[in-house]
């Protein structure tokens, strides 16, 4: 099993003074870890930079949760690739649920947000998952690919090569509604044979699958074991050091168990 990826989605979460504090007690309590597992923590913008100054002396890389999909100019309120490349951010969250939803952001904008990162060499963690009433309609399979088709696969291989995957089942973000190990290994397996389809047996061994929703110490083990989980993105459990470390220690115990 290959190593694992960890990331933490802080959300619109922490103020300074805390954000400084989490970021500080994560590096601390990593330290000594013998790691194996790409750690990525994404704070809000506000605090990028202060956390890309912590993890030049720590073991984890730095992530924004969003990119504008215009390049720069005239876009109130709006943070570029470039911008945030400047801050020393190297990962990028794109195509969460909650902007889906609560800003109405379409394949098609997902899709020039993932190309503006890659012109900044900063990865793209896309997210993709699917709604309860479509997993009770047995659309979940389709949803997923229509997503990936629209937003990633018209990137030729080299450029997709530089993309993370995060399924994040909607109904499971933020519910304690955890999706079971059956249910996320047989949707990740489904997405690594669309990759397959689409690029190549290599593409698809070598991209990394996570998961994300309701993910915590507790479950994280059992879900990263499975074949095609490759880690995860941690909502609410990235927010506490403790918890977030726990699960960082299972994500090691899965791959050295394997
Ligand atoms: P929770 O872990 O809080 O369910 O959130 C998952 C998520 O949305 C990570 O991006």
């Amino acid at each position: 099993m290959k190593n694992k990826i960890v990331a933490g989605n802080w959300k619109m979460n922490k103020t300074f003074s805390e954000a400084e504090e989490l970021l500080v007690a994560v590096a601390e309590g990593i330290d000594d870890m013998p790691l194996n597992t790409e750690i990525i923590i994404c704070p809000p913008f506000l605090y990028l930079e202060m956390a890309a100054d912590v993890s030049e002396e720590s073991k984890f890389s730095v992530g924004a949760q969003n990119v504008s999909s215009e390049k720069s100019g005239a876009f109130t309120g709006e943070i570029s690739a470039e911008m945030i490349k400047s801050a020393g951010v190297d990962f990028c969250i794109v195509g969460h649920s909650e902007r889906r939803a609560h800003f109405q952001e379409s394949d098609e904008v997902l899709a020039t947000k993932v190309l503006r990162l890659l012109e900044k060499d900063i990865v793209p963690i896309f997210c993709i998952g699917e709604q309860l009433s479509e997993r009770e309609k047995g659309e979940e399979f389709k949803i997923v690919e229509n997503q990936l088709t629209k937003g990633l696969f018209y990137l030729d291989k080299d450029a997709f090569e530089r993309i993370i995957i995060a399924y994040e089942p909607v109904w499971a973000i933020g519910t304690g509604l955890t999706a079971t190990p059956e249910q996320a290994q047989k949707m990740h397996a489904h997405i690594r044979q669309l990759i397959e389809k689409q690029y190549s047996v290599e593409v698809a061994y070598n991209t990394y699958i996570l998961y994300g929703g309701s993910c915590n110490s507790k479950n994280a083990l059992e879900l990263f074991s499975c074949q095609d989980v490759d880690g995860g993105l941690i909502g609410g459990a990235s927010l506490k050091a403790e918890e977030f470390i726990e699960i960082i220690n299972a994500a090691e115990t899965s791959v050295k168990s394997n």
